[in-house]
C-alpha cells in the first residue's frame, strides 16, 4: 500500500482552513450597481416599475431611486450605474445631454443625498434615448455613423460632469469615443473626470433582458456592426483595450463577463487600469429564473458567479445584485 505524498485535500478539511487559504475574495467595495431611473414615472409621481425578465429589479422614479442609493451605501457597495428612460426620444437622443434630461436630474438628487459616499456613474450611450434604438446617429441609409455620433458623446459628457457624475462609462463601442470624450470634457474644464471605457463589448444575447429594462431595443437591424463579434479571438478584445487606454481610459470594461472570463483574464493580464466586468441582464435572469424554479441554489450560484469574475481577473463587478451580496458579505 503506497499513499499519495501531495495531498490537495489537507488545506479543504475545515471551514477555518478553507478561509484562510482562499486566494480570491470578494467585498461590497469592488461591486457596482446598475440602476435605471424613468422619467414619466418620476413626473407622474407614481410607483418604480418591475422589470417581468428581471425579477427584483426594477424602473425607478427619482424617489425610488434616491433610496435605493442610500441602502446601497449602507451596505457599503463601492459605485452606482445609472442608466436613463427618457419619456421622448428621437433621431438624435436629445434627452442624453439636456441638462433637464432624466440622467442630470437623478445624477443632481444623487450628488445631494449620497455624493461622496459612493461612486457616482453614468452610461454613456444614445440607445436609450434614441427613437430607432440604436447606440449613435445614424446616416440616411440607416447605418450608424461613427464620426458624427463622438460629438454627440462628448456633449454628453459634459452635461452629466456638470450634473455632478463622479465617472462616465461610454458603451456605444464607436471608435475613437474616448478620445471624443476626454477632449470634450478637458474643453469644458472637468479635467478630473474619469472615463471608465466599456472597452471589450459582445455584441451579446444576454443582453436580452436589459433591452426591456432599458426599452432600448433597436427598431430595425443589430448592432453586429459596432460591437464585438464573440467569435473573435481574444486578440481583437486586447487591442480594443490598447486603443482605449492610449486615447486616456482610466479603468476599462469587459461586457457580458460569465461567458467571456477568458476575455477578462486576458484584459487583467495586460491592462495597466483597473478592470471591471459587467455581468449583465441575462446572466442575472438565468440564476433568478433557475432558482424560482427550484433547480439551483440561488444564494450559492450567486456568490460562485461573482467570485468566478474577480477570480478571472476583474477588479470590479457590475452585477445587479449588488447591494444584496453586499449585506450577505459584511
Ligand atoms: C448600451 C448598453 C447595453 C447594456 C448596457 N449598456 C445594451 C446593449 O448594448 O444592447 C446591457 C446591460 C445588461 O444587459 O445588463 N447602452
Amino acid at each position: 500500500m503506497t499513499y499519495p505524498a501531495a495531498r490537495p485535500r489537507r488545506l479543504r478539511r475545515t471551514a477555518a482552513l478553507r478561509r484562510l487559504s482562499a486566494g480570491v475574495r470578494l467585498s461590497p467595495a469592488d461591486l457596482i450597481l446598475p440602476m435605471f431611473v424613468r422619467e414619466d414615472i418620476s413626473v407622474a409621481g407614481g410607483e418604480p416599475q418591475p422589470i417581468v425578465s428581471m425579477p427584483g429589479v426594477v424602473q425607478h422614479t427619482r424617489e425610488s431611486l434616491r433610496k435605493a442609493a442610500v441602502e446601497a451605501v449602507s451596505a457599503g457597495v463601492g459605485g452606482l450605474i445609472l442608466f436613463g428612460l427618457p419619456a421622448v426620444k428621437d433621431g438624435r437622443g436629445s434627452s442624453a445631454d439636456d441638462p433637464e434630461g432624466i440622467v442630470q436630474l437623478a445624477l443632481a438628487d444623487l450628488v445631494r443625498e449620497v455624493g461622496g459616499d459612493i461612486v457616482l456613474l453614468a452610461d454613456l450611450c444614445l440607445d436609450e434615448y434614441t427613437d430607432h434604438g440604436h447606440c449613435g446617429l445614424l446616416t440616411a441609409d440607416g447605418a450608424v455613423d461613427n464620426d458624427s455620433t463622438l460629438e454627440r458623446y462628448a456633449s454628453i459628457a459634459v452635461a452629466q460632469a456638470t450634473a455632478g457624475v463622479d465617472v462616465v462609462a461610454p458603451s456605444g463601442m464607436m471608435d475613437g469615443q474616448v478620445a471624443a470624450i476626454r477632449a470634450g470634457l478637458d474643453l469644458a474644464g472637468f479635467a478630473e473626470t474619469p472615463i471608465l471605457a466599456y472597452s471589450a463589448k459582445f455584441a451579446s444575447a444576454f443582453y436580452g433582458p436589459f433591452r426591456d429594462a432599458a426599452d432600448c431595443a433597436p427598431q430595425f437591424g443589430d448592432r453586429n456592426a459596432y460591437q464585438q463579434d464573440p467569435a473573435r479571438r481574444v486578440d481583437e478584445a486586447l487591442r480594443e483595450v490598447a486603443l482605449d487606454i492610449a486615447e486616456g481610459a482610466d479603468a476599462v470594461m469587459v461586457k457580458p463577463a460569465g461567458s467571456y472570463l477568458d476575455v477578462v483574464r486576458a484584459v487583467a493580464d495586460v491592462a495597466d487600469v483597473p478592470v471591471s466586468a459587467y455581468q449583465v441582464s441575462g446572466e442575472y435572469a438565468m440564476i433568478e429564473a433557475a432558482a424560482a424554479n427550484g433547480w439551483i441554489d440561488r444564494d450559492r450560484a450567486i456568490l460562485e458567479s461573482l467570485i468566478s469574475i474577480r477570480r478571472a481577473g476583474a477588479d470590479q463587478v457590475l452585477t445587479y445584485w449588488a447591494t444584496e451580496v453586499a449585506q450577505r458579505l459584511r
